[in-house]
């Protein structure tokens, strides 16, 4: 099984290409089921989720062409066309390996009037239910039975426009209430939307399908259904994780790096904290700048929340360059109740991280030393390999398919930058 070996102490100089956003570009492709039309997406990021995405989708009679980019760093496009849809059946095996698989509901029925989606279950960061998705759904007028794990939803006469209140803010579930909306009879309001970048980035790629959306980036999105939807073409967002990832990696190798092609504003909570920790970020016309030319990082108190607050998403990120800040910084997870795996990963690279509850208190160390981890998700594994950018010695990260799942061509992208960093294979 493929490992990555990262040598520390190497500071970064250079450019990093920023990718199209994976969580972003899911959704979008998912968006494709709401037409007979072609949807043609560009910059869409090279990854093994959205390889699991296409295939889920061609499993429902999506025929899907990709033409992959020949130059490092750009987006390859993918055209996907959804003339007849064969079957509405996404199973326990599909959205078991990928949460995102359970996003096809929506548009499923919407289009078809009744799709039946397995249950996703728990996964590593939490139990991540989906009440709020099938109370949506079932407000627009679906029926839902739950069977065996399994969701059958039903919408007999199409699914009709109506109030959805959230009770918390949900990315999913804003956006499986926007995409059924699409195609409702009457008017949809969401109220306490979810305002992430990538809900404005589908909701700008409905309109373009012939949606009618108002309020995207706001807590509250009204949806004008219409009678169908039609061809489009839509270039994925940024991936504002990615961005933010490169830009503390460069906080803890230090260094000077452009993000080229990143959308600094869809990160300003992390930026702010940067420039707080002591790195220099500065908005350039093709994308952000960070600079951190010598010194510690300062310790500074994070709370993740919903965007436009700090993302849960780069909380492992912030917790590695904290483990070598100056002072002790508190870091609350506010989104996912079981976010702190990689503290025990962490610790064996010598970070001093005490955990209560949603609470990690860490005391930054002077120097983290290489060692042995693994990776237990995503966004944990890659708060592993920017620890080994600034441990002595080697680090050898294991089970590195949870990268692949979400950062497009890693290893390669830090190389580039003067990271001595490897795959390789045991
Ligand atoms: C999206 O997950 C992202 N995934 C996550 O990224 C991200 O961490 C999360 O949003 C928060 O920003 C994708 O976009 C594919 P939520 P999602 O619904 O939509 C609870 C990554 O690493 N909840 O906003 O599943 C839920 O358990 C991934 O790329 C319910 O209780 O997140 C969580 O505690 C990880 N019931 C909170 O709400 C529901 O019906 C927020 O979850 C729905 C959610």
């Amino acid at each position: 099984m493929d490992r990555i070996r990262i040598r520390g102490g190497h500071p970064l100089s250079g450019e990093i290409p920023i990718s199209g956003a994976k969580n972003a570009a899911l959704k979008l492709m998912a968006a494709a089921l709401l037409t007979a039309e072609p949807l043609t997406l560009t910059n869409v990021p090279r990854l093994a989720d959205v390889r699991a995405m296409a295939e889920l989708l061609a499993s429902f009679g999506v025929k899907i062409q990709v033409t992959l980019s020949g130059n490092f760093g750009e987006g390859d496009t993918m055209r996907l066309e959804a003339a007849t849809i064969t079957s509405a059946f996404a199973s326990y095996d599909m959205v078991r390996k990928m949460r995102a698989s359970f996003q096809v509901l929506a548009p499923l029925l919407a289009r078809e009037g009744a799709a039946k989606v397995s249950l996703p279950g728990g996964c590593a960061i939490g139990a991540r239910p989906v009440e709020l998705h099938l109370n949506a759904l079932e407000a627009m007028g679906a029926q839902i039975d739950l069977a065996e794990g399994y969701v059958t939803a039903t919408a007999k006469g199409g699914l009709k426009g109506a109030e959805i209140v959230f009770p918390f803010v949900s990315v999913g579930a804003t956006e499986t209430a926007m995409m059924a909306a699409t195609l409702a009879k009457g008017t949809t309001k969401i109220v306490n939307a979810a305002r992430e970048p990538e809900i404005i980035d589908l909701g700008n790629c409905l309109i373009a399908m012939g949606a009618e959306i108002w309020g995207l980036g706001s807590s509250e999105i009204t949806v004008q259904g219409v009678e169908k939807l039609h061809s489009a073409a839509h270039r994925v967002m940024p991936d504002r994780i990615e961005t933010g990832t490169y830009a503390i990696a460069v906080a803890i190798a230090g260094g000077d790096v452009e993000l080229v092609g990143a959308a600094p504003d869809t990160i300003a909570s992390l930026n702010a904290l940067l420039v707080k920790s002591g790195a220099t970020v500065t908005a350039t016309p093709r994308g952000m700048k960070v600079q951190m030319n010598g010194g510690r990082p300062k310790a500074s108190d994070i709370t993740t929340a919903p965007y436009p607050g700090f993302p849960t998403d780069l909380q492992a990120q912030m917790m590695a360059l904290m483990a070598v800040a100056d002072g002790t910084s508190v870091i609350r997870e506010k989104i996912f109740e079981n976010r702190f795996m990689h503290v025990p990963e962490l610790a064996r690279m010598g970070a001093q991280v005490r955990i209560d509850g949603d609470t990690a208190t860490v005391r930054g160390v002077e120097k983290l030393k290489g060692a042995q981890v693994m990776a237990t998700d995503l966004r944990a594994s890659v708060s592993l390999v920017l620890a080994g950018l600034a441990a002595e010695g080697e680090t050898v990260v294991g089970r590195i398919y949870h990268l692949d799942r979400g950062f497009d061509r890693l290893e390669e992208k830090l190389s580039r930058v003067g990271a001595d960093i490897a795959r390789v294979s045991e």
